[in-house]
């Protein structure tokens, strides 16, 4: 069979990407254009300097992809961008990109879901198997989605509010802790006790999450501590908050696999490089007897290389956009 290559481009958010990538499995090239250090100092992303930054990079990093995976744009079978969800200004860049490149070298343009992305950076780790419980947990999104084949997602809980990925970058900035808070958050609380009281966020039966409480309990109880000059144990806290937050995932994803008994858990998303809950997730799979797969560190986050694995998917499946393709703020997985 003929190897396919599928060189993705990302640009959602503040990371601007391309890689190129053999068949959905194997990573050929991986360029990736960070910004952290341009928007550290605002606390968070900046939009419109994210557009003005992938403007600035978009080339440079495919260009030097190209040249890492020692293939020319003629190689390439198919590009896969991401069209949505994201920032629509820092989507645009990217997406006109692939257009360009689909258009001039007449190959096909893919659509990718950011979340297809997050979810198909599996795919890069073992062969994914179905039916599959994802647990998507990231900067946007928290949802469970189980997955009977490839491409075919039925969501069946996700936040009704705060996605915990923004949960915990705000819970880093009322510690006082620089953007890009979650990891931050992370490595404290494994210095600290989890000694501080926080409500459990909907500890009910459905399959769904609620993390602005936690985090509306978070701040009011470091304010509180403050006005009555006591000292706030940062890292407590910081264990406090990470315990409840995995507590409320692993409780809801659990409940999921046994109702529908699935055997095959994936996680996808920046938080699933978070380390407590790679713990939680490695007992859970010795008590259900699970077959688990967790992307690399490096396929966590934001990158190209999920991307171009999900746009094989797609393109074995004949999913096509022509150039009319517009990048969508928010839009259901699919
Ligand atoms: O998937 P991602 O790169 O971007 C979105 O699609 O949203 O996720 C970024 C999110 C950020 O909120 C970041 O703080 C969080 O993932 N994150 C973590 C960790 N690493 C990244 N959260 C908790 N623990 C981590 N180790
Ligand atoms: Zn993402």
């Amino acid at each position: 069979m003929k190897d396919i290559y599928i060189l993705g481009i990302e640009s959602s958010c503040d990371e601007t990407s391309c890689a190129i990538v053999k068949n959905g499995r194997e990573d050929i090239a991986t360029v990736i254009a960070s910004q952290i250090d341009v928007h550290k100092d605002f606390g968070g992303v900046v939009p419109e300097i994210a557009s003005r930054h992938h403007v600035k990079n978009i080339t440079i990093v495919i260009e030097e992809c190209l040249e890492k995976a020692h293939m020319k744009i003629e190689d390439i079978d198919a590009i896969a961008i991401t069209y949505g969800p994201g920032l629509i200004g820092s989507l645009l860049v990217g997406l006109e990109a692939a257009k360009t490149l689909a258009f001039i070298y007449d190959k096909p343009l893919i659509p990718v879901h950011h979340i297809a992305g997050h979810i198909y950076a599996n795919s890069l780790e073992k062969e994914m198997k179905f039916p599959l419980l994802a647990l998507v947990v990231s900067g946007g999104h928290t949802e469970l989605v189980i997955m009977e084949d490839h491409y075919k997602f039925k969501k069946i809980g996700g936040t009704l509010d705060d996605a915990v990925g923004e949960c915990y970058d705000k819970v880093a900035r009322v510690i006082g802790l620089e953007y890009p808070g979650g990891p931050k958050v992370d490595k404290l609380a494994h210095i600290g006790n989890p000694s501080y009281k926080l409500p459990i966020p909907l500890n009910d039966e459905s399959y769904n999450f609620s993390f602005s409480g936690l985090k509306s309990a978070v701040i009011n109880l470091n304010h509180k501590l403050k006005q009555r000059n006591e000292e706030v144990n940062e890292a407590d806290l910081a264990a406090s908050f990470q315990n409840v937050a995995i507590t409320s995932l692993i409780k809801k994803t659990k409940k999921a696999l046994i109702d529908y008994n699935i055997k095959n858990l994936i996680v996808a998303g920046g938080v699933a490089a978070n380390k407590g809950l790679r713990e939680e997730i490695e007992k859970l799979r010795e008590e259900l007897k699970l077959n688990i797969t967790i992307p690399s560190m490096k396929y966590c986050t934001d990158n190209a290389t999920m991307i171009a694995a999900a746009g094989y998917y797609a393109y074995k499946l004949g999913k096509r956009a022509d150039l009319s393709l517009n990048s969508k703020s928010s839009d259901k997985l699919q």
